[in-house]
């Protein structure tokens, strides 16, 4: 790598993240049926048709994962929780092998000096709660909120840090606007309720977690650039309400108590009766903001309807998703964030990071391109650092190859590699030099 811890301030934090279902196997330990294996199960919505019943076996495997984490210095370690293997129905009955294996998970991380950075919900619904009409049903902030008291009850003492909900605009617009992700709706009322009760949800873990006398408490929100495809008065509108949607909603509604107006032009009539009176309950002061960056979009206007726009194809050189690679973008929403919503509260890049085509051959993967796409992002971060934004902490996506929801095993992100047949994990060219980087 071409930085090194001494670059950045004592204290700075690199660590690695995953979520649940992408790497737990979630077959294993008495975990309930999630909207994410009735989607998988449903020809057309994932690769091979492929779900995360196997996944990376880290339910087995993590005392393995985590000596890997330490052996390359990392100081922290952001983990998901599944809902659905600590109460298999979503609510009422809880799995005590599902919290007796997160109690397990935690010891193995603290053993290991790695802080527990948790994430409550990476997007395996339970599927009873699917069926009661899932993010779209508003009594979902009371569900969640009484899954986050059981959860947290138990591992709560040990956090490092804790945030509700990983990337509510994949919830919202990715899952029901979108279609791409479970449930896998294409409807605007379906989106607004959605983009609404996530954040309701989240403000609501966020009292509860209080409650149990946590702190350290945040929120992580996904962010793309949005670049307008040429200076016509359509293309910069293009651009604006794409930010306005994807990165502004969430930021607004939780630090600004508001949502965009631009925004509310085309999904004000489709919103939740008296989502107005909302904003105390999802603003709820938190402690940090997390920024998961990978790419940037360039929009144009389309004839359609609302939001009346489309992808255009880019120009930079993409990764293996086709996302194309943008760094300044992540120094753009580092300092945005800090200027505009946080103002003085400690950021954290809490994803970055890119899939490649990588391939096992004789023992090593060499993943060049990975510590390129660092490197040029790391810089970016240090960038805003430098200039006084409170940025602690850079998290890598991710430790392990793993499930990537719709794209199935196919989309390598990991640090590590990992053989879907035997389980193998070899760290790659980029895991080494990351090491290299941690101990200068
Ligand atoms: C993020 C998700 C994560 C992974 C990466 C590539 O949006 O949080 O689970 O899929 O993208």
């Amino acid at each position: 790598m071409n930085f090194s811890r001494s670059d950045f301030p004592k204290g700075f934090l690199f660590g690695a993240a995953t979520s649940s279902y992408q790497i737990e196997g979630h077959g294993f330990g008495g975990a309930g049926s999630t909207m994410w294996d009735t989607f998988a199960a449903t020809p057309g919505n994932v690769v091979r048709g492929e779900n995360g019943a196997l996944a990376c076996d880290h339910y087995h495997r993590f005392e393995e994962d985590f000596d890997l984490m330490q052996a390359a210095g990392f100081d922290c370690y952001r983990f998901s929780t599944s809902w659905a293997r600590v109460m298999p129905e979503g609510r009422g009955a809880i799995n005590q092998e599902g919290l007796d294996y997160y109690d397990r998970l935690v010891d193995a991380m603290l053993e290991r000096d790695l802080k527990p950075c948790a994430t409550l919900y990476h997007w395996e619904l339970p599927s009873p709660l699917a069926d009661m009409g899932g993010w779209q049903n508003r009594d979902i902030a009371g569900w969640f909120g009484d899954f986050t008291e059981v959860i947290m009850g138990r591992i709560g003492d040990r956090m490092f840090s804790a945030a509700p909900i990983n990337e509510p605009w994949c919830v919202g617009w990715l899952s029901h606007f979108l279609g791409h992700h479970a449930p896998g709706l294409r409807d605007i009322r379906a989106t607004a309720h959605a983009m609404h009760h996530v954040l309701l949800a989240h403000g609501t873990a966020i009292e509860r977690m209080r409650g149990l006398g946590m702190t350290n408490l945040g929120a992580v929100c996904n962010f793309e650039y949005a670049e307008p495809y040429d200076q016509s008065p359509e293309s910069l509108k293009s651009a604006k309400l794409y930010d306005g949607y994807y990165n502004r909603f969430f930021m607004g509604g939780i630090f600004r108590k508001e949502y965009p107006q631009i925004v509310m032009d085309g999904l004000a009539p489709h919103m939740p009766k008296g989502w107005q009176d909302d904003f105390d309950v999802i603003g709820a002061p938190v402690d940090w903001a997390g920024i998961n960056y990978y790419t940037r979009k360039i929009m144009q206007p389309n004839d359609g309807p609302w939001p009346s726009h489309e992808e255009a194809e880019g120009p930079l050189a993409k990764t293996f998703m086709d996302w194309e690679i943008y760094p300044e973008g992540l120094y753009e929403f580092i300092t945005r964030t800090h200027r505009e919503y946080t103002k003085g509260l400690p950021i954290y890049v809490t994803e970055n990071g890119m899939a490649s085509n990588d391939h096992l051959i004789d023992g090593a993967v060499e993943d060049a391109a990975r510590i390129d796409y660092l490197n040029q992002h790391v810089a970016m971060a240090k960038r805003a650092a430098d200039e006084g934004v409170p940025l602690e902490g850079y998290f890598m996506w991710s430790l392990l190859d793993n499930y990537e929801w719709a794209l199935g095993y196919e989309k390598r992100f990991g640090l590590v590699h990992v053989d879907f047949e035997t389980l193998q994990r070899t760290p790659k060219a980029s895991y080494h030099a990351l090491k290299l980087a941690f101990a200068r």
